[in-house]
C-alpha cells in the first residue's frame, strides 16, 4: 500500500525522515542532476540525434521530487525534434504528498513551465502504476508506485538511459541489491547507458556483474566520484510465454482503422493520434457515443476489493488515468463533468466494518475516507441512511462530451454512419480494408476493434467470448429539493447530482435479452434502488408519484468477458494458435517457444463491462504501447490478464478446444 514520504524541511530543503538523507544536493540540486544524470547519459546529444517520430525511454529508481524528470523533460524540449517523444518510467516506494511536491518544486522557478503541468495532474495520484500524459502526449511519465525490486520485474519496456537514484547505499541498502542491477540489464535496449551519484563498491560490483561497463568519474560539488557506463553484455533473455509476448512485426505505415465510436474507440484513436498515427474512426451511427457510452451521466466508481485482485489493480490505475484525462481535456461544468465526489454506501455484503477495514488500508491522502452517517449526509446535502466511503476526487462525466473531445484531433478522420461489415487484409500492401455497405470505408495498416460485443462479429475475432448485459438508466426531472444532492451516491445502483435539470439514475442488469426498448418496469427497479440509497432523495424526486410510463431513459448493452476483465491487445489466429500450443493440453507448464500466430495488425479494445469510464481510456494507452513498442502502462501480469488470447489458452489447458 502507498505511504507518502515523511519529510523534514531543513533550511527549506526536503530531507527524508525515514532514510535520514537529502533528496538532492544542498548546494544546487538542479546542477547536480544536470551533471550526474543528464551529462553522463549524454542526453542533450542523444536527444538531438533522434529521428523524426523517434522515441527515447529513461528509467529511474526513486522519483522523489521529480527534479530529475523535470530536468530531463526540459533538456528533451530544448534538443529533440518536435515530433520525437520522451518516455520517463520511474519507480517510487514513498511518493511525496502533493503539498510536499509543490513545496519542493517551488525551489526551481526555472522549471515552472514543466513542474506546473506535473503538479496539475499529481493530485490524482492513486496506488499502483500511474500514467501521465504531458505536453499533449510528447512526454509520458509512468510512475510505478512500489518498491523497485517488485515493480521492475513487472515492467515491459526497453530503456535507453538509466537514472540510478535512490538514497545512498549505506542509508538504503535494501534497494541496491543484485536483482535491481539484473533488472536494469534485462530492461535495457542495446547500448543503454546509466549514471548514478554514488561510487559505492556494492553498486559498481553489482552493475559489472549484471553486464554494465562501469566508469568512475568526478562527482558533483563535494562528491569526489560518481559512476556512469553502458550495457556491454546483454543478458540471455529468460523464457517468456510467447502467447503473451509483443507482436514483433512493425506495421507497414502509421495508419489505423478504429471501429467503434464509444469511449473505447475514441480513447484508442486519441492515444494513437497523439503519437502521430493517422486514424479513421468508424462508427455505424450518424453520431459518436450512441450505445453504451451514450448515457447522460457515467460515474467514476472505483469499487475496490481488499484483496488486490487484477480487477482492483486495473481500476486503481484506470481511475487515476481517467481523472487526469478529464482534468486535462475537459473543463468542469454542469454539461461536461464534475469532480463532486462519489460516496459508496454499504450494500451487497459490504458493511461499515468492511468499509472501515478498506479505508484503513493506507491509501494516499485525498484518495478515500470513511464518513459516518452524519458526515455523509452533510457532505451529500441530503439525508442518508448510513455512512459510507467517500472518493472525494471522483464524480460523474457526460461520456459523449469526453468522446467528442478525444476524437477532435487533426490526425483523426471520422467515418460516421458506416457499419463495418467485413475486414479484409491486402497481404501484398500489408494493409487492412474495412468494407461497409457500399464498399471500402477505411484503409489502414492496423485495425483496432472497439465495437463492444459486436467486436466478435468479424471472422478473426469470432472466438472472443463476449457477453451482452442489458442495462437501463432512468432520467428523472430535478426538483428544488433534489438539487441539494452534491455528490454521486453509489450502492446497489447510482444517482448523480443534477445535470441540465435532470438526474441520471441506474442501472438495471438484464441477461439473455436482445431487446433495447425502454421498459417502465426497469424504471421502477431504478426508483426502488434509489429509495434504498436515500429515502429522502426518493421523496425529493417524488419517486412514488413519478409515472414509469412517462419517465425518460435509455437502454444499452454492456459488453463483458467471462472473467469480467476487459479484453485489450493483439489478436491471434485461432486455429493456428490451437495447433501450435496444443501440447499445453497435456502439460500446462510446458515452456513452448514457437512465436504466437498473430493476425498481422489486428487489435481489440472491448469488454469494459460496467466500468468503461475507468478502464477504457487507459486501454487506449495499452494499445498504443503495443503498437509503438513503448514502455507499457501496466505491470506485465496485468497486461496478460487483459490479453485477448487468455481464453484460448485457458480452453487449451482445459482441453476444451477442437482445431
Ligand atoms: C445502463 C448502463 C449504465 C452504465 N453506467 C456506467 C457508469 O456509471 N460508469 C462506468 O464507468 N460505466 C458505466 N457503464 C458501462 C460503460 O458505459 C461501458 O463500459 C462503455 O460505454 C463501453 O464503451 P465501448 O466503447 O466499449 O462500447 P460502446 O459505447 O457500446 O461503443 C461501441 C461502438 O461501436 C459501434 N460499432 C459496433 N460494431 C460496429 C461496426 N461493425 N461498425 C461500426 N461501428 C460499430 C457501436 O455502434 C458503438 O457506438 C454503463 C453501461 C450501461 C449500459
Ligand atoms: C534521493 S531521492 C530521489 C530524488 C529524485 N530522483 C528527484 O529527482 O527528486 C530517493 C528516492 O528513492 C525512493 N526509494 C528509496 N528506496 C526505494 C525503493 N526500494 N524502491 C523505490 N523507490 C525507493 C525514496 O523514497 C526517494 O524518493
Amino acid at each position: 500500500m502507498t505511504h507518502h514520504a515523511q519529510l523534514d524541511w531543513q533550511d527549506g530543503q526536503p530531507f527524508s525522515r525515514a532514510f535520514g538523507d537529502v533528496y538532492f544536493s544542498r548546494a544546487s540540486g538542479l546542477e547536480e542532476t544536470r551533471h550526474v544524470f543528464l551529462h553522463h547519459n549524454e542526453l542533450a546529444k542523444r536527444f538531438a540525434a533522434l529521428p523524426e517520430h523517434g522515441q527515447f525511454s529513461i528509467g529511474e529508481t526513486g522519483f522523489g521530487t521529480g527534479l530529475n524528470f523535470l530536468c530531463a523533460w526540459q533538456c528533451f524540449e530544448t534538443h529533440a525534434p518536435a515530433s520525437a517523444r520522451l518516455h520517463f518510467v520511474s519507480t517510487e516506494k514513498f511518493p511525496l504528498a502533493p503539498d510536499d511536491l509543490r513545496q519542493a518544486l517551488a525551489l526551481w522557478p526555472e522549471l515552472a513551465p514543466y513542474s506546473g503541468e506535473l503538479l496539475a495532474q499529481y493530485d490524482t495520484l492513486t496506488p499502483g502504476w500511474q500514467r501521465f500524459v504531458l505536453r499533449g502526449g510528447r512526454v509520458t511519465l509512468t510512475l510505478l508506485i512500489g518498491d523497485a525490486l517488485e515493480t521492475l520485474p513487472e515492467l515491459d519496456a526497453r530503456i535507453d538511459a538509466w537514472f540510478l537514484d535512490g538514497f545512498a547505499p549505506a542509508k538504503n541498502p535494501d534497494m541496491w541489491q543484485p536483482v535491481l542491477f539484473e533488472q536494469m540489464a534485462r530492461l535495457s535496449s542495446p547500448g543503454a547507458t546509466f549514471a548514478t551519484f554514488t561510487s559505492a563498491g556494492v553498486v559498481r560490483r553489482g552493475l559489472s556483474a549484471a553486464g554494465f561497463a562501469v566508469e568512475k568519474v568526478p562527482g558533483y560539488g563535494h562528491k569526489r566520484e560518481m559512476c556512469c557506463g553502458r550495457l556491454e553484455r546483454t543478458p540471455e533473455p529468460g523464457w517468456q510465454a510467447p502467447w503473451f509476448a509483443r507482436p514483433q512485426a512493425a506495421p507497414s505505415e502509421r495508419s489505423a482503422i478504429v471501429i467503434g465510436g464509444g469511449i473505447a474507440g475514441a480513447a484508442s484513436a486519441a492515444s494513437l493520434a497523439r503519437r502521430g498515427w493517422q486514424v479513421t474512426l468508424v462508427e455505424r451511427h450518424e453520431r459518436l457515443a450512441q450505445e453504451a457510452s451514450g448515457n447522460p451521466q457515467g460515474v467514476l466508481y472505483a469499487k475496490l476489493s481488499p484483496h488486490f485482485t487484477p480487477l482492483t489493480r486495473l481500476v486503481l490505475a484506470g481511475y487515476g488515468y481517467s481523472l487526469r484525462t478529464l482534468h486535462t481535456e475537459l473543463p468542469q461544468s454542469e454539461a461536461n463533468w464534475q469532480a463532486c465526489g462519489v460516496l459508496q454506501l454499504p450494500h451487497d455484503g459490504d458493511s461499515p466494518e468492511k468499509q472501515a477495514e478498506l479505508a484503513a488500508a493506507g491509501w494516499p491522502d485525498g484518495f478515500l475516507r470513511q464518513l459516518d452517517q452524519r458526515e455523509a449526509s452533510e457532505l451529500a446535502g441530503i439525508d442518508l441512511p448510513s455512512g459510507g466511503l467517500l472518493f472525494p476526487q471522483a464524480g460523474w462525466l457526460n461520456p459523449a462530451r469526453l468522446i467528442a473531445r478525444l476524437a477532435d484531433h487533426p490526425n483523426i478522420r471520422l467515418a460516421l454512419g458506416e457499419p463495418v461489415l467485413e475486414l479484409a487484409r491486402d497481404p501484398a500492401e500489408r494493409l487492412w480494408v474495412a468494407y461497409g455497405q457500399d464498399g471500402p470505408v477505411a484503409v489502414g495498416a492496423v485495425v483496432v476493434i472497439a465495437g463492444g460485443a459486436e467486436a466478435a462479429a468479424f471472422d478473426a475475432t469470432h472466438h472472443l467470448p463476449l457477453k451482452r448485459i442489458r442495462g437501463q438508466v432512468t432520467v428523472a426531472p430535478a426538483t428544488a429539493d433534489s438539487r441539494r444532492l452534491k455528490t454521486v451516491l453509489c450502492g446497489e445502483g447510482y444517482v448523480s447530482p443534477a445535470r441540465n435539470d435532470t438526474h441520471c439514475l441506474g442501472a438495471t442488469f438484464k441477461f439473455g435479452t436482445d431487446d433495447l426498448s425502454v421498459q417502465p418496469s426497469e424504471h421502477r427497479e431504478n426508483l426502488d434502488m434509489l429509495a434504498g440509497l436515500s429515502p429522502e432523495l426518493y421523496r425529493a424526486l417524488d419517486g412514488e408519484q413519478l409515472s414509469e410510463q412517462r419517465l425518460a431513459g435509455r437502454a444499452a448493452f454492456r459488453c463483458t468477458s467471462p472473467d469480467y476483465l476487459p479484453i485489450v491487445g493483439p489478436v491471434a489466429d485461432r486455429s493456428a494458435f490451437i495447433d501450435r500450443y496444443r501440447p499445453l493440453g497435456q502439460d500446462a507448464t510446458r515452456r513452448l517457444d514457437a512465436p504466437a500466430p498473430w493476425v498481422d495488425g489486428l487489435y481489440v479494445n472491448t469488454a469494459h463491462g460496467s466500468r468503461g469510464m475507468i478502464t477504457a481510456p487507459l486501454a487506449g494507452e495499452i494499445l498504443a504501447a503495443y503498437l509503438d513498442n513503448e514502455p507499457a502502462p501496466l505491470p506485465k501480469s496485468l497486461l496478460d490478464a487483459l490479453h485477448p488470447s487468455r481464453f484460448l489458452l485457458r480452453d487449451l489447458i482445459r482441453q476444451k478446444l477442437k482445431g
